[in-house]
């Protein structure tokens, strides 16, 4: 048995030790099992994800492996427990709804730890560390369980947190993955691609997540694959959305609003430049920086001809523009 082999044995036991936790522990059924039925998760989605609690006690689960018989040094490891300067090992995860992170052959690789606090000095979510078999830029949450809903879909929505996943899963939507607690990485784009060409963005409907998705959107771009858009309305994220309107709903939402992204930037940008001439010719500047971004030639001059309806400019002004900016990038 090699050494990764026993990582992923420990972190299997850890899964189960907190999801026993949730489903039978008092603190687990008083505290984390009412906490996600209060943010209106079902029970059937909560088992999918094997999510679990974490006791909030110090040496909860380093006492928990040690009679199954299970050495400290892979929990030190896998970053579940840490050793403080006096040597004393504690665990990483203490009172915290525990989302277990599987690889895509459904392995457990690491933890993400929410808090059941509303302090803002404690952190949101804890998560694992690098570690010999958790490697986050290429990880993303979700895809054991949504791969082949992506293949069968021929599409992969994108989302940004944890709670996403659920909800979107829980509204019927299985072809669902999200990037959590890294911004997108062009590995887990490359990862994407292994299951479909199409990628969806549903960021959060914030200025950060807004941000993002059109930093997301010009890495999926490069990446060769196509890009769609949605946008919530009110800072709502999917989760939120998804449980303030019901899964009906929020499915017509995704249908009706989806946007590719042309579209999409076109629309943010305009609300931003308002009527300021100059700042609508930079508008037309950065969506073409986009398209350049399209490694197909074909697609771009589809994607330079909507651009041109759009915004009302002559096709042959934005190819030369094009032009310029893929002969800069040489
Ligand atoms: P969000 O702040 O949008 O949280 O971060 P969320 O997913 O909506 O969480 P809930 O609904 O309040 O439970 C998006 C993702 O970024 C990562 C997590 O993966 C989170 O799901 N994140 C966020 C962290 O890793 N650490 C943090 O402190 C906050
Ligand atoms: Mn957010
Ligand atoms: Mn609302
Ligand atoms: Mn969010
Ligand atoms: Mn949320």
């Amino acid at each position: 048995q090699n050494a990764r082999e026993s990582l992923y044995i420990v972190s299997e036991y850890a899964a189960s030790y907190f999801a026993n936790e949730l489903w039978t522990g008092n603190d687990g059924r008083a505290i984390g099992l009412s906490y996600f039925k209060e943010r209106g998760f079902r029970e059937d989605i909560l088992k999918k994800f094997q999510l679990g609690y974490s006791p909030d006690i110090w040496d909860a689960l380093i006492q928990s492996a040690a009679g199954a018989g299970h050495k400290e040094e892979y929990l030190e490891k896998t970053g579940l427990a840490i050793r403080n300067d006096k040597g004393k090992l504690y665990d990483r995860f203490r009172g915290r709804v525990m989302f277990p992170i599987h690889n895509f052959t459904g392995r457990v690789i690491g933890f993400g730890g929410r808090t059941l606090k509303t302090d803002k000095n404690v952190p949101k979510y804890v998560n694992s560390p690098e570690s010999d078999i958790y490697h986050k830029s290429n990880v993303l949450y979700g895809l054991y369980h949504a791969k082949k809903a992506i293949r069968d879909l021929d599409n992969c929505y994108l989302v940004e947190g944890y709670a996403d996943v659920l909800a979107v899963h829980q509204a019927g939507i299985e072809n669902v993955v999200a990037s959590s607690g890294t911004s997108l990485t062009t590995e887990q784009i490359r990862l994407i691609g292994r299951f479909t060409q199409n990628v969806t963005i549903l960021y959060d409907g914030d200025a950060a997540g807004i941000k993002a998705s059109l930093r997301g959107l010009d890495m999926i771009l490069e990446e060769g694959l196509n890009v769609k858009v949605v946008l919530f309305p009110d800072g709502h994220d999917p989760d939120s959305y998804m449980h303030h309107v019901g899964s009906g709903e929020f499915k017509k939402y995704i249908e009706e609003n989806r946007r590719d992204f042309i579209l999409y930037k076109a629309n943010i940008l305009l609300k931003e430049a308002g009527t300021d001439p100059i700042k609508r010719a930079g508008i037309i500047r950065d969506i073409i920086e986009s398209i350049a971004k399209i490694p197909d030639d074909i697609k771009a001059a589809v994607f330079i001809r909507e651009c041109s309806n759009l915004l009302q400019v002559e096709e042959r002004i934005l190819l030369s523009e094009l032009n310029k900016m893929r002969a800069a990038k040489l």
